[in-house]
Parts: structure tokens; C-alpha cells; sequence
């Protein structure tokens, strides 16, 4: 990578702000789930810390537009604080007096975590006065959220700008050598399996994958819609209107380049997402009044086949609503088909992370990225917004 690091920068006794990926999943009680994001930024918030920084750890949580306590960074702050064995300071503003004199408080080699970015609505705009307004707090600028360097946010755009020093910390680095290999010399046949709620992210992700792999398994919330553009009867199940065309256009371009997209051929369906046991039902035709929310036996079969030939596989976004039980087991098979397989296995995504780890299969993945969309785009050939701001090295 041609951009400066953690290395490059004398940090002792300079306010550092280190924008992390720390959108991790939280359960009603506000408890994390899965801890692996977080874990996964230690190496580069213990070198600045033990090199002397003052350091300010920010990042995002969920989707919410304006501040809500569902989605507060406190809990990781408690986390952080438990694993790092010292103080992490929590200030619920990022810009204003209150953040300067957090910042300003700071000793050399102490920290805090700023409040959830998007309880501010210019983070995800941009917005050039509030990035000046961040900036001017801080000697440093460091990025380490991989997971959302795909964003053109303020911290992950448009504070950088402001630095004539933005490094990339160690986990960036360490993400984008690996997809990297894995993208200019992809082990074939290489298979992308993609998943997950946020349809309409990854509906035009998989035109963009079609040049790049062999065969495109899809399942999930994405697939039904899939299904609708060839005029299968999908029920109840989510359908995003808006991406029909691009369906349509994909699947056409997936036949010209004699690519395999393959989708579920049998499905768990209810009439609600919190039916029992008894109430779910395996068909091959969903019924006009049931929605789907796994991928069925048959699927998981063919799925597992593919995944078990492959030389290089790329997981993104679960089958289904695994984190109900009665929904969950398309999700985990797939991840035990990942374990077995003996190609390069690469699972990307917060979802598919926690899919990995309650299958309890991580030790024997090739690499467990931290990015879903990051990884993805960067996976299609786009440039990261937030990699391409940091500095060149010089
Ligand atoms: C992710 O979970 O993929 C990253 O944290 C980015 O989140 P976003 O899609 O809400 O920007």
C-alpha cells in the first residue's frame, strides 16, 4: 500500500483521532454480541497508546439519523476499557467545548471514545464545516475502520483532508493486503456467496462481481427479489421494487459471460418472523400469504456442493434470519460448508462475522475481514473513499 502508516508518525504527546469500525451487533439489553471488531483494532490502539498518543477513538453504530440511546458507543466503552485494563473516558459530543476539553484532558498515553458519529447528520453528508470543526482538536488523523471505509463520511473523508499526516493503522493495512491478493489473483473457481438484509447495498454489487468470479450463490432478503424478476411467486417476502431492473440487466449479463448466479430453490417460510417451530414450514413454492426467512435443505445442499469444489470463496451477509433459532440453520451450514472447503475461504461482514463465530468455525477460515460493503466494493475494483483521502508515503 502506497499510503503512510502508524509507524511513520511520531505520536508522544500528540492528540491523535483514530476513526474505528466499531459497529458491532448489540442484543436488546445493549450487551455486545461479538466483540470481534473491536478486538480486532487493539494492535493499533495499544501502539499509539504505549507510544505515548493522547488518543480519541471514534466511529459509528447501526443507522440511526439522529442521537437515540438504542445505538450509544457507552457499552464498547465499557468493553474497552475492561480489555485495554485502563480508563477510557466517554464524551457524548464530538465537536464544541465539552469535546475540546475532553480531548485537551487527555495525558499521553490515555483515551476516550467519542459518542455514536451519526447522532450527528452531518457525519454521513460530509459536511466540510463539521469535519473543520473535529479536526481542529487534534494533531493527527488515523484511520483503522476498514468496515467503513467505503463511506465518504466526514471522519472518514473529509477530517482526513484536514491533516497533512493521515495514516492508515494496522488493521486497514493488514485488510487490504489480503482482499488485495485475493482480487488480483483470485484462486478459481472462485465463488461469492451473498447474503443479508441490506438488499439494495448488494443488489448492484453482484453485477459488478459477475466479470470478477465463477459462480454467485445468493440467498437472504436479496434472493426474493431475484426470484420475482423470474416470475416466481415470492408471498410475503421482502421485495425491493426499485432494483428490479438492475435484477433483470444482471442476470441477463450473468448469461452472456456464461456465469452461474444461483438462487434458493426451496425455502423456510411462516407467517411471521417470531413463529415457532411448529408454525414454519419448508416449501419449494412460497405460498401467496408466507414470507421466507431461510434458505431450505435443498439449497443448503447445492450451496455446500459448490462451496466444497471451490478454490476461492468470499462470504457476505447470512441466508436468512439466523439470529432466530428456527431460521438459523441455512446461515450455519454455510458456515460449516466454509470450514470444510479447502480453498481460500474469506468471510467479510458484522452478520456473517457473528454467523462464523456461533457456528464456531473462525480458526479454520483463511481470513475473517471486518468490512461487509467495504470488502465487497473493494472486492469490485472501486476505490475506498476513506483509504484513498490518507496520505501517500513520501
Ligand atoms: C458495516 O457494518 O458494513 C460497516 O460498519 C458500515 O456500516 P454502514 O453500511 O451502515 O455504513
Amino acid at each position: 500500500m502506497n499510503k503512510i502508516g502508524i509507524d511513520d508518525l511520531d505520536v508522544k504527546n500528540k492528540k491523535v483521532f483514530l476513526r474505528v469500525d466499531f459497529n458491532v451487533p448489540l442484543n436488546d439489553n445493549q450487551a455486545i454480541v461479538d466483540t470481534t471488531r473491536i478486538d480486532r483494532t487493539l494492535p493499533t490502539i495499544k501502539s499509539l497508546l504505549d507510544r505515548g498518543a493522547k488518543l480519541a477513538i471514534a466511529s459509528h453504530l447501526g443507522r440511526p439519523e439522529r442521537a437515540d440511546v438504542k445505538f450509544s458507543l457507552a457499552p464498547v466503552a465499557r468493553y474497552l476499557a475492561n480489555i485495554l485494563d485502563k480508563k477510557v473516558r466517554f464524551s457524548s459530543t464530538i465537536h464544541g467545548d465539552s469535546a475540546k476539553l475532553a480531548v485537551n484532558s487527555l495525558a499521553a498515553g490515555e483515551c476516550l471514545l467519542f459518542e455514536n458519529l451519526r447522532f450527528f447528520p452531518e457525519e454521513t453528508k460530509n459536511d466540510p464545516e463539521f469535519s473543520k470543526k473535529i479536526a481542529s482538536n487534534f494533531d493527527l488523523y488515523v484511520n483503522d475502520a476498514f468496515g467503513a471505509s467505503h463511506r465518504k463520511h466526514a471522519s472518514t473523508y473529509g477530517v482526513a483532508e484536514c491533516f497533512k499526516d493521515a495514516a492508515a493503522g494496522y488493521l486497514l493495512h493488514k485488510e487490504l493486503s489480503y482482499l488485495g491478493q485475493a482480487v488480483t489473483n483470485p484462486k478459481r473457481p472462485f465463488i461469492v456467496i451473498l447474503g443479508g438484509a441490506k438488499v439494495r447495498d448488494k443488489i448492484k454489487v453482484v453485477f459488478n462481481l459477475i466479470s470478477k468470479t465463477d459462480i454467485i450463490l445468493i440467498g437472504g432478503g436479496m434472493a426474493y427479489s431475484f426470484l420475482h424478476v423470474q416470475g416466481k411467486e415470492i408471498g410475503k417476502s421482502i421485495l425491493d421494487r426499485d432494483s428490479l431492473k438492475i435484477i433483470e440487466k444482471t442476470l441477463k449479463f450473468a448469461e452472456a459471460e456464461h456465469k452461474k448466479i444461483m438462487l434458493p430453490v426451496d425455502h423456510k417460510v411462516a407467517s411471521n418472523i417470531n413463529a415457532n417451530i411448529d408454525e414454519v414450514k419448508v416449501v419449494k413454492d412460497i405460498p401467496a400469504d408466507l414470507i421466507a426467512f431461510d434458505i431450505g435443505p435443498l439449497t443448503t445442499e447445492a450451496y455446500s456442493n459448490e462451496i466444497a469444489n471451490a478454490s476461492q470463496v468470499l462470504w457476505n451477509g447470512p441466508m436468512g434470519v439466523f439470529e432466530k433459532p428456527v431460521f438459523s440453520l441455512g446461515t450455519l451450514s454455510i458456515a460449516k460448508a466454509m470450514q470444510d472447503c479447502r480453498g481460500t475461504t474469506i468471510v467479510g461482514g458484522g452478520d456473517s462475522i457473528l454467523a462464523i463465530n456461533q457456528a464456531k468455525v473462525g480458526a479454520s477460515l483463511s481470513h475473517i475481514s471486518t468490512g461487509g460493503g467495504a470488502s465487497l466494493e473493494f472486492l469490485e475494483g472501486r476505490n475506498l473513499p476513506g483509504v484513498e483521502v490518507l496520505t501517500d508515503k513520501r
